[in-house]
């Protein structure tokens, strides 16, 4: 089998792949769920949605994680995904999920699952050593999480230091994955996790006995 890391030579047509999947998907079914994530990697995929005049109204989405206590508004995942991709689609409101929702059977069996991954290894908010079988739940951030979020905030202080993630195992309840990394920084990380071996200390590599992931990644 060949590797499920596909290189591209600039992140704009990585984003451009991704955001034409999410289109197909929509168009041969139209009652499509999706995992979105956060983060600055999807960044350009909801660029890239809103300037198309896709069809969301029979979608339904879940996000894959959010604050618990976030002091600040505009720092929430609600807010974010708001200001990014919900208040440019037609979706509808009630078709919008985030696991702070405390919805039984959140997010299972998800037609397309989009990922990012942390420097250390982690999917959504599941930090090293999360299960394998983890199920969505409320985690307390590492420090190296708490210290990559601080650009957000006004002081380290004001980071949140809890969050509800969707878990390792309703993730891979997903028809299909795709693992987007952006930069150097997660060259490492993004060959030990899919390539490497098996360890929940590296919590991403629960991907690779998924049958339908692959991986988009751009130095
Ligand atoms: P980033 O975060 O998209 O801001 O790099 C990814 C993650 O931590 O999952």
């Amino acid at each position: 089998m060949g590797s499920p890391i596909n290189l591209y030579g600039t992140w704009v047509n990585a984003c451009k792949y991704v955001a034409n999947e999410i289109e197909k998907q929509l168009k041969e079914k139209p009652e499509s769920r999706f995992i979105l994530p956060t983060g600055s990697t999807p960044i350009g995929v909801y660029n890239e949605l809103t300037k198309r005049n896709l069809d969301w109204s029979k979608a339904t989405t879940y996000n894959l994680d959010e604050y618990l206590d976030c002091s600040i508004e505009e720092q929430t995942y609600r807010y974010f995904m708001d200001d990014m991709l919900f208040n440019h689609i037609n979706i509808k409101r009630e078709n919008i999920n985030f696991p702070t929702d405390g919805d039984k059977g959140y997010g299972l069996d998800v037609d397309l699952c989009l990922l990012g991954i942390g420097t250390n290894g982690h999917i959504a908010f599941n930090e090293p050593g999360s299960d394998f079988n983890s199920e969505t739940r409320v985690v307390d951030l590492t420090e190296s999480t708490i210290q990559d979020n601080s650009r957000f905030f006004p002081t380290i202080n004001d980071v949140p230091t809890q969050a509800v993630t969707m878990g390792l195992k309703p993730i891979m309840t997903s028809k299909r994955i795709i693992l987007m990394a952006n930069g150097y920084n997660k060259h490492d990380v993004l060959n030990k996790a899919l390539l490497g071996r098996l360890s929940e200390e590296r919590p991403a590599s629960v991907l690779q006995l998924h049958k339908n992931m692959e991986a988009v990644y751009c130095d």
